[in-house]
């Protein structure tokens, strides 16, 4: 859902999700923050007043269980790793307004404002629960200090989340075969009385609040189905040191969880900007009416004098910021977020990332490579659309690198300058032609187009796609034929391109900022190029400017076949650790996982649209190291589905397999194609299922 009119009278903030200070970052994490400075950029360039800000989140077993590991205190790590972050970030050209920590004063006391605001409206209750304990330790183990299986789906879980399986938040006491991550101990349940925000008090609220919601798709819809059904409480506090202490004067003993201090720091960095910049009303942006607390009155729609809340998040943590954050929100009197962007994962080289096995590309070693983060950014923004997974491989970066930006927006802009400067020292004295003011107009109609509807690929793509044009029109005018035989038309030729280039550089901005900026200084440009409004497009350039430089450098093959090297090597490291540690454990049978113990009714067996079918195409997905395109015929319509078989299967092989496909499978976007269903497969190898009679296309699996 895209929003009305840009820009609004009011504010805004855009946030980022806050990085838990617990580890270095890599290209994963960056892909939020790049979107998050992406955006507020845009928003400025569109003339929104705008806060970008974010903070490092310290507490929490997150934390803790790290800083454990190392013996270290979590305060003395986490703020290790808070500075790294603050010096990580611009180097990235990601620049935050505020960037503080959920640690400092302002976070504190703004928490225990919030629940003392619940307490004051009787949303907390206070309940006796399970907690896992280590006994033979006598410690209690929050969240991440154990793990164990999901109860919802089966997988493996930590504590607080299925993060490998469903994406589901925990609660405690709901982890089944507890075990201790530091002792390796078994776990028991031990009763503890503990204070719950009681969510259900908001349920009618949330459903409107999700209409409302503006941004991705997904952060809408998927939270749908948590707010349907019984609403359970959220257990806001924790047996544990590290932490904001609990504000009720009844239990001193008890930290708040780390989920209820981690998204405060987004209007406690707010707050905090506001303290420098005095014409910037926090406020403004996170109260409602720019008042206090009002109350439970549900009922109260947001309306347009709220202020402007944009958060952008990774996809694992959308139930916590649409569905905890605002009725948390809510409960303080505090205005709602008026959209939520939720990105999708980055993998590396077609596969997932693990930081364990260093299948990673980490931030410090991309700048260590010595690469301008502007390419980066440009990479990773305009991959694909922001909800759909990306990937990053070092080869798709160099030729990306080296067929977008050296080789058309780079090549155009370096030609137009190079040719105006030699033969008229800037830019020529002739009028810009209908053909090129209307293209600019497009490309800046199109960029508000893009802000409104939180589009962050299309942002970053504006002006690259303006520079193609431009290289195609000095085809096609060949002014350098005309300089000596039609003087008046070469002249007005190379204005359109000089135009075409100033156009480049303010729409190129807010995902290209420092090249943005050098080519404006190459145009001699006064002032910075943020500062401008959109129509600046239009205004004439200088009259005089100076000699060009190229703005991007090829990157080189042999660079990249040593970059690539060192990732086998590194990921090939790590698998033989993990297999050493393995071998020590276990013997060579296949690992089975536990049988489920929860069973499902016919009813919900009912649910599952499995239907035999035969695979007429495949196709690899050239970026894809494991992803192919399959059409398959299911006797009703044949569907176009992504599957993971190019290594383990011969593609060429694959037409006329019969296969199952689970046909009412969420459809998904793989590398820019939709995936319309899946193809059953057993164990690592990909064992197509199949049937073994003539069961006709079609057929329903029961
Ligand atoms: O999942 C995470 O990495 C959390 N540190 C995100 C917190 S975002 C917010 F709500 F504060
Ligand atoms: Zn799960």
């Amino acid at each position: 859902m895209s929003h009305d009119k840009l820009p609004t009278d009011q504010p805004a903030v855009v946030t980022c999700g806050l990085p838990y200070a617990n580890g270095s970052l890599h290209v994963g994490h960056l892909r939020t923050y790049v979107a998050g400075d992406l955006y507020s950029r845009a928003l400025r360039r569109v003339g929104q007043q705008t806060a970008f800000v974010c903070g490092s989140d310290m507490h929490g077993t997150p934390v803790a269980v790290n800083a454990a590991r190392e013996g270290v205190e979590p305060r003395e790590f986490a703020l290790e790793f808070h500075e790294q972050y603050r010096e990580r970030f611009p180097q990235f050209n990601i620049e935050f307004d505020n960037y503080g920590h959920t640690d400092d004063e302002t976070n504190t006391e703004l928490t225990q404002e919030f629940v003392e605001s619940w307490i004051d409206q009787d949303h907390i209750v206070e309940k006796e629960i399970q907690v896992a304990w280590d006994a033979e330790i006598e410690e209690p183990l929050p969240d991440r200090y154990v793990e164990g299986t999901c109860p919802y789906c089966g997988e493996k879980a930590r504590g607080d989340e299925c993060d490998e399986g469903c994406q589901r938040h925990l609660e405690p006491g709901e982890i089944e075969n507890p075990t201790s991550v530091t002792t390796g101990n078994p776990a028991e349940y031990r009763t503890r009385e503990h204070k719950f925000l009681r969510l259900s008090d908001f349920q009618e609220y949330l459903q409107g609040f999700l209409d409302r919601l503006e941004g991705t798709e997904n952060a809408r819809n998927q939270p749908r189905e948590w707010i349907e059904g019984t609403l359970e409480d959220l257990c806001i506090t924790r047996d544990m040191d590290w932490g904001i202490d609990y504000p009720g004067d009844d239990r001193e003993d008890l930290v708040l969880y780390v989920w209820v201090d981690a998204p405060i720091e987004y209007v406690a960095s707010t707050k905090q900007y506001a303290e420098r910049a005095a014409d910037y009303d926090w406020e403004q942006v996170w109260k409602v009416d720019g008042e206090e607390a009002h109350g439970t009155s549900w009922d109260d729609e947001w309306t347009d004098d709220s202020g402007e809340i944009v958060h952008i998040i990774g996809r694992d943590i959308i139930q916590h910021h649409c569905v905890f954050w605002p009725a948390m929100l809510r409960g303080a009197g505090y205005n709602e977020p008026r959209s939520v962007l939720a990105t999708g994962f980055v993998g590396i080289d077609g596969k997932a990332l693990s930081t364990s096995r260093n299948r990673a590309v980490w931030a410090e070693e991309y700048l260590d490579e010595g690469f301008h983060p502007d390419l980066f950014r440009y990479y990773i923004a305009t991959g694909s659309g922001l909800e759909n997974d990306v990937d990053f491989s070092w080869d798709r970066f160099a030729e990306r690198v080296n067929g977008e930006l050296v080789g058309n927006i780079g090549n155009f802009c370096y030609r137009a300058l190079l040719f105006a400067q030699r033969n008229y020292d800037g830019t020529p004295d002739a009028d810009v032609s209908d053909e090129v003011h209307e293209r600019i107009e497009d490309a800046v109609d199109r960029f508000e187009t893009a802000v409104a509807e939180y589009d962050v690929r299309d942002l970053g793509q504006i002006a690259v796609d303006l520079a193609d044009f431009g290289n195609e029109y000095i085809q096609r005018h060949e002014p350098w034929n005309l300089v000596d035989d039609d003087p008046e038309q070469a002249a007005q030729v190379i204005r359109d391109c000089v135009q075409l280039t100033k156009a480049c550089a303010l729409l190129m901005q807010p995902v290209m900022p420092e090249k943005a900026a050098a080519l404006w200084a190459q145009l001699d440009e006064d002032g910075a190029v943020d500062e401008p409004e959109l129509d600046a497009a239009l205004a004439t350039p200088p009259a005089d400017f100076g000699e060009p430089a190229e703005l991007f450098t090829k990157v080189e093959s042999e660079t990249i076949e040593v970059l690539n090297e060192k990732l086998r090597e590194r990921v090939a490291e790590a698998s033989a650790d993990d297999e050493e540690e393995s071998d020590e454990e276990s013997d060579d049978a296949v690992e089975l996982d536990a049988l489920e113990d929860g069973r499902i009714g016919f009813e919900q067996f009912q649910d599952i649209d499995m239907r035999v079918g035969e695979i007429t195409a495949a196709e690899p997905i050239e970026d894809a190291d494991e992803l192919v395109r399959l059409e398959v015929d299911i006797g009703l319509e044949t569907r176009q589905v992504v599957a993971g078989l190019k290594q383990l299967h011969d593609v060429d092989e694959l037409p006329g397999t019969r296969v199952i496909l689970l046909a009412n499978m969420e459809k998904a976007e793989l590398f820019g194609y939709e995936s319309n269903g899946m193809v059953l497969a057993a164990g690592d190898e990909a064992d197509l299922l199949t049937t073994h009679e003539d069961a006709a296309l079609g057929t329903r699996v029961r």
